[in-house]
């Protein structure tokens, strides 16, 4: 009798976590960007690349693990923001950043977020999601906001600096 109530239990919770993965999943590519996370050496380019003062405001559009939103709170930024739709991705850029004071995270769609007050703004998401960002950067930034793409540039403006980090490439403009 035991052995049959554990294995309901386990069975319940298998079953709880496939479908919890699956919806995640289907989350991610509704939207059109899968949770892609980014390499260390990566992380480190893309602070040197955004030069954070302490007076700047930093958003993370897709946050992803929120490691990035963490490498630049660390750096003293006045606001470090990650936006993430994903749960599973949420919950874990959340916890990463749970004893940082300057970091945010917000669990909903960047469409739906004023980001306006940023003053570095990175992404690494499809083509198609930034050209559409590129004509709210072009609409709503203030001028000096630096924007860092990562692999996938804005095809209507053209970058003040490419780097290249392995086998990915780093954008940065200026708005
Ligand atoms: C390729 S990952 C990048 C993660 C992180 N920025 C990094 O560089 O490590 C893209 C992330 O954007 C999120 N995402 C895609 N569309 C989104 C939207 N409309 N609003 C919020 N997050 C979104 C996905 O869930 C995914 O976690």
């Amino acid at each position: 009798m035991f052995n049959l109530i554990l294995s309901i239990i386990i069975l319940i919770f298998l079953a709880g976590f496939i479908l919890f993965f699956f919806i995640d999943m289907m989350v991610s590519f509704y939207f059109g960007a899968p949770f892609v996370d980014t390499g260390n050496n990566l992380v480190d380019a893309i602070v040197r690349l955004g030069n954070p003062k302490s007076h700047d405001i930093f958003y993370d559009l897709g946050c992803g693990s929120g490691k990035i939103v963490c490498a630049f709170a660390r750096k003293q930024v006045l606001r470090s923001t990650g936006i993430e739709i994903t749960p599973s991705a949420y919950h874990l850029s959340k916890f990463r950043n749970r004893n940082l004071k300057n970091a945010k995270i917000i669990y909903k769609n960047f469409d739906n977020v004023d980001f306006s007050d940023g003053t570095i703004i990175y992404c690494y998401l499809f083509p198609s999601l930034v050209q559409k960002l590129a004509k709210r950067f072009e609409r709503q930034l203030k001028a000096n906001t630096k924007v860092i793409c990562q692999d996938f540039p804005i095809e209507s403006k053209k970058p003040e600096q490419i780097i290249k980090v392995g086998r990915h490439k780093l954008f940065l403009y200026k708005y």
